[in-house]
């Protein structure tokens, strides 16, 4: 292989690694929930907020978004494995950029940051974690800690 046909190769996979990758994150549906009550700076959100119906099936989403009144971003919060809730502020550390949320990382459209969802950096240019919120849950809810 000549070099010419290994660059012309080498962009051909590149491209079609970044259309599936878009593709993957695209069919990923988000809940958003607006509809939150805060009081003395907790937010609570029903436990059923993390189930939506498709054709007639319910579906566990792993995480949802809230948009809470006065916030100047979303809050994601993921429901973990042993009954554990994790709450990031979709802000980025970097430049202060909105993420975009997926199941297992958060990404800066800006300048291609991304985190895990301990809020840990996993790729710069951010070097800082993003901020996360103390949580806790009763049967019915799932309180966040605001301040
Ligand atoms: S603002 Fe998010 S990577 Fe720069």
């Amino acid at each position: 292989m000549n070099r010419r046909d290994f660059i012309h190769t080498s962009c051909v996979a590149c491209a079609a690694s970044i259309g599936v990758l878009s593709l993957l994150q695209s069919c990923t549906t988000n809940k958003y929930v607006s509809n939150i009550k805060i009081e003395q700076n907790k937010l609570s959100v029903k436990r059923t907020e993390f189930t939506v119906v498709k054709k007639g099936k319910a579906i566990q989403q792993k995480f949802i978004i809230l948009k809470p009144e006065n916030s100047p971003f979303p809050i994601a919060l993921y429901q973990l494995p042993n009954d554990e809730f994790k709450a990031l502020y979709l802000q980025c550390s970097h430049l202060g950029c909105e993420l975009n949320a997926f199941e297992t990382t958060l990404v800066c459209p800006c300048h291609g940051a991304e985190f895990n969802t301990n809020g840990e950096v996993t790729q710069g240019p951010a070097i800082i974690p993003i901020k996360t919120f103390v949580t806790s849950s009763d049967a019915e809810n799932v309180y966040i800690q605001l301040a």
